[in-house]
């Protein structure tokens, strides 16, 4: 096959050492719809040649048993194609060991499955709550032994429900991992448009120098999502909006749309900058969450074409739920970099298109040279760069629209990945397990940043408390979002980006 030269340079192979890879709650659904296509495609590409998989569940199922469903989760409608031989190879390469998170004889088992293997990841893809438990066990079975390799943990959120549990649960489960042996996913950092955000800031002459409060005039995050809560609703109950997205996934942009640049690319000093923008923030309480946050709750309405339920109608949802599946924040940042620059963050479900991106909009130039027209339908410069879908950077200026008069028009520049890489975007999953297999944490999140991220979220979660269900909005499903969130803009020049 001829080798694409759009391709040239990416995705330089990390060959991780041999190591032992045990899932825990390998019945869920992260690992059918993440982690075993993520291991499978790393399988592919021939980084998973030395590692050995064990799933590790209460569900009474055999290796065989365990195989057949890795079988079909490879096979399932939305999965990539591939030959059917390398599927049945990597099916066979997988194990399972039935236990119960507290049963010491799982653990030993899992030591005697590979007793030389002097690596050791695990994957909690279990509630939080068993996150104690499993990390005890594994200390006491030896496992976390790091005197021949390496051990270590990965664990996903819902790392806590505010700064006090988050708190609580970090330190029960990490009294026998050190810092530097946990790994805390938060999938969009996984992400490859997330990741070029620092490459576009740092690897360009262009931008850093604008980057500022003096040529910035406000910064859009929007997580927009079509779907609602599905299947969801025990978690989301006692999640909404803020927990699900805004602690943790928006921060996270945020953090690196602002940071300063770090001395080096190593783990700590990237996360060291993170940090910083996220004790930066001001932060909002009680006496600020009515000026300084929105928050709604989707009725039904028509989405995609379809009437589909509000969100107290759906299943495992109290129907005078006071949750919120829509947030909108205005959040500003004491730093010399962006003082008098809002950070507009807003994520829902339901809403009209599903759109995950950055908009960096500039001040508006002094237009009056070019006469009355032009200062109207002139717009400032807006650099959106786009997370997902279509992903990819638009730059907005302005042009002369041909013709003998000055008039201009809001015209883009743009960068599509599909287009200039023609190669499909890895998933997230598998650069975060990757990285985690050969001892990169630069895409992970540190424990203080969790802590500052949660600090933040908690002082807004209180206030709500305190303000009551009344001051919940709603919006149709379908629609872009509750018309309260244009207060937050607290200007009439700016506008949300169209949804
Ligand atoms: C998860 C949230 O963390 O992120 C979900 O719990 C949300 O509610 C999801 O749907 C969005 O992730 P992605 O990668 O589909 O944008």
């Amino acid at each position: 096959m001829q080798e694409n030269p759009l391709a040239a340079g990416l995705g330089l192979p990390r060959e991780p050492p041999p190591l032992s890879l045990v899932i825990f709650g390998a019945s869920g659904d992260l690992t059918r719809r993440k982690l075993i296509p993520a291991l499978f495609s790393l399988h592919m590409k021939g980084s998973a040649a030395r590692m050995l998989i064990t799933g590790f569940a209460r569900r009474d199922w055999t290796t065989e048993t365990f195989r057949a469903r890795v079988r079909a989760m490879l096979d399932a409608e939305d999965a990539p194609a591939a030959p059917a031989a390398e599927k049945d190879a990597f099916a066979a390469r997988v194990q399972f060991v039935r236990s119960s998170f507290e049963d010491r004889e799982g653990y030993a088992a899992l030591g005697a499955i590979a007793p030389d293997c002097p690596n050791r990841l695990f994957y909690l893809a279990t509630p939080p709550d068993a996150y104690q438990s499993i990390a005890e066990h594994i200390r006491e079975a030896g496992l976390s032994d790091q005197s021949r390799g390496y051990s270590r943990i990965i664990v996903e959120k819902p790392l806590g429900r505010d700064l006090a549990s988050a708190r609580a649960l970090n330190e029960s489960f990490a009294s026998g991992f050190p810092e530097h042996q946990i790994y805390r996913i938060d999938h969009y950092l996984g992400k490859e448009t997330v990741q070029n955000i620092m490459l576009l800031r740092f690897g360009n002459e262009i931008f850093e120098p604008v980057w500022n409060n003096r040529y910035v005039d406000h910064v859009q995050i929007t997580m927009a999502e079509t779907i609602g809560v599905e299947a969801r609703g025990r978690y989301y109950e006692g999640a909404g909006a803020l927990r699900d997205m805004i602690q943790n996934h928006m921060l996270q942009l945020l953090s690196l749309v602002a940071m300063e640049p770090p001395v080096d690319l190593d783990p700590d000093s990237v996360r060291d900058e993170k940090v910083k923008v996220l004790k930066s923030i001001k932060p909002i309480r009680a006496d600020g969450v009515a000026a300084e946050t929105v928050r709604a709750q989707y009725a039904a309405g028509i989405a995609e074409g379809t009437e589909v339920p509000g969100y107290r109608q759906e299943p495992d949802v109290a129907p005078d739920s006071s949750t919120e599946t829509y947030a909108a924040l205005r959040v500003s940042l004491d730093s010399w970099r962006w003082a008098g620059v809002p950070f507009l963050l807003r994520t829902g479900k339901r809403l009209s298109r599903r759109a995950t991106e950055i908009s960096v909009h500039f001040k508006r130039p002094p237009l009056n040279l070019f006469g009355g027209r032009a200062r109207f339908s002139a717009q400032p410069n807006v650099l959106v760069l786009r997370i997902q879908p279509r992903e990819g950077i638009t730059l907005g200026f302005n042009a002369k629209i041909p013709g003998y008069a000055s008039d201009m028009r809001t015209v883009a520049m743009d960068f599509a990945y599909g287009s200039a890489f023609a190669e499909d975007l890895p998933e997230a999953y598998e650069r975060l397990l990757l990285d985690a297999m050969v001892g990169d944490s630069t895409l992970f999140m540190r424990k203080d940043e969790v802590d500052s991220a949660w600090q933040f979220v908690t002082g807004i979660l209180e206030g709500w408390a305190e303000e009551g269900a009344a001051a919940l909005s709603f919006y149709g499903a379908g629609s872009s979002g509750p018309e309260e969130a244009s207060r937050l803009l607290a200007s009439e020049e700016r506008r949300w980006r169209r949804l």
